[in-house]
């Protein structure tokens, strides 16, 4: 794994819910805070409803993020996602990852995303099996459980993603880093910690805080991160 910051343990704010007319200034408050991955949220209305991010966004962040040893984790929810792994990677992504569902070619876009020269993940939605990423355990250096219906922030935790992230953590190699995303603040992050996880992705419990340093070191704490 070309980023070690993956194998550590990490809560990745999600710029999702981030005030975009000042996104430079929130991600300063969260790296201030030690945030270390910037998780970075893409959708194209058709996998998903919604459309968010491009490769602009994540090349306007690059610079900042990287001159304060942070990497930026780029969470592909996009049909066909090989097509634009290069020019994620091009725009300063660290990691990338797609979905499974998303895509009949999973084997070939994680080879798209090495070779493009980042780290390579795969999420799957909650409903599904996690085998899907056993056949692949050795093209991955991420694997990601999505613990709420892929597409807005804010959505309840669902429980059952923590027996599915104990699933992963033993079905996987152990370089493979857990990543957990949906629903996770101070109430769930110790538990997700406990099934396996090392990174976690927090949005709305972060940005929706008037004050999201706070927010941040809040969670860090209670997932037992410092
Ligand atoms: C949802 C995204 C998440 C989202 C999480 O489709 O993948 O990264 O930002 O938001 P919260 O933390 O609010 O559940
Ligand atoms: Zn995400």
């Amino acid at each position: 794994m070309a980023n070690e910051r993956l194998r550590e343990r990490h809560l990745a704010p999600s710029i999702l819910s981030a005030d975009f007319a000042r996104l430079g200034a929130q991600v300063g408050e969260v790296l201030a805070a030690g945030a270390r991955v910037i998780h970075v949220d893409v959708m194209d209305g058709h996998f998903v409803p919604p459309i968010t991010i491009g490769p602009l966004i994540v090349g306007a962040l690059a610079d900042q993020v990287h001159s304060s040893g942070a990497v930026i984790d780029v969470h592909l929810m996009i049909e066909r996602p090989e097509a634009l792994v290069a020019e994620f990677a091009r725009a300063g992504a660290d990691a990338i990852t797609v979905h499974p569902e998303a895509t009949p070619h999973l084997h070939y876009a994680l080879a798209a995303i090495h070779e493009a020269g980042c780290d390579a993940g795969a999420a799957i939605c909650p409903g599904t099996p996690t085998g899907v990423l056993v056949e692949v355990g050795d093209d991955l250096d991420l694997a990601l459980c999505m613990s709420v219906n892929p597409g807005w922030g804010g959505q309840k935790f669902i429980a059952a993603s923590l027996g599915k992230l104990a699933r992963m953590r033993s079905g996987l190699p152990e370089t493979v880093a857990l990543e957990v995303d949906g629903g996770v603040n101070e109430d769930t992050a110790g538990a997700v910690v406990d099934a396996g996880a090392n990174l976690l992705v927090a949005g709305s419990a972060v940005f929706g805080s008037d004050d999201p340093a706070a927010a941040f070191a809040q969670i860090a704490a209670a997932a037992g991160f410092r």
